[in-house]
């Protein structure tokens, strides 16, 4: 079992951090083997739309993405964390799900190959925003759940939180408590 969590802020040990590695902490305590990719620390550039990936499955884009394709295929659920950036997910989440592209074929199903390795893959999401209310986030959650549902990847829910400086979030026992608690739920079935 293994849970790969991302995450999309810039802010390494920030707030989406420290929830995530809540999160992970609760999968590895459930069994699970875990993983966290710091998105920033990769080279990951926009999709291009150039439609090579419906014949191939891969991707033409020579960055790090390809490697993180790849231990998406491998895990078993996927965690991510992202703060509000003006009302939606940082540039750095939203240029890794775009390229998500290539695991899909021209009418968005997904590749015959990949197809047993994503169906029933858990995927969860954590969302911070300065805003005290955490509604804020809705469009993120719109954007992972929307891709769990259309893609039918088990959706296990989102963890969504308020806090600016950073490091704040250590305070707040409660959001702590449900990163945790989303982590397990990455292990039961
Ligand atoms: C460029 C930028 C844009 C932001 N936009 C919003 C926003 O639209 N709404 C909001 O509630 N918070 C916004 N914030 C605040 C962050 O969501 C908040 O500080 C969060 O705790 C950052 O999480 P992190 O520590 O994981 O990076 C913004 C922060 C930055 C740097």
């Amino acid at each position: 079992m293994k849970i790969l969590g991302i995450l999309g802020s810039p802010r390494v040990g920030g707030n989406s951090d420290i929830l995530l590695d809540q999160a992970l902490a609760g999968g590895r305590d459930a069994g699970a083997q875990v993983e966290k990719i710091i998105l920033c620390q990769k080279k990951i550039s926009g999709c291009l739309n150039c439609e090579k990936c419906n014949e191939t499955g891969v991707c033409a884009i020579k960055d790090d993405m390809p490697e993180i394709h790849k231990k998406i295929l491998e895990a078993d659920a996927i965690i991510h964390s992202c703060p509000v950036y003006f009302w939606a997910m940082t540039a750095q989440m939203k240029a890794y799900l775009d390229r998500w592209c290539a695991f899909f074929d021209a009418e968005w199903r997904w590749h015959k190959a990949i197809y047993p390795k994503m169906k029933g893959k858990k995927i969860g999401l954590i969302t911070v925003c300065g805003d005290p209310n955490v509604s804020t986030a809705d469009p993120i959650v719109h954007s992972f759940k929307n891709t769990a549902d259309f893609t039918k990847l088990k959706w296990i829910g989102a963890v969504m939180a308020s806090a600016s400086a950073k490091g704040e979030i250590a305070k707040n026992e409660k959001a702590k408590k449900e990163a945790y608690a989303l982590g397990k739920k990455g292990v039961t079935p």
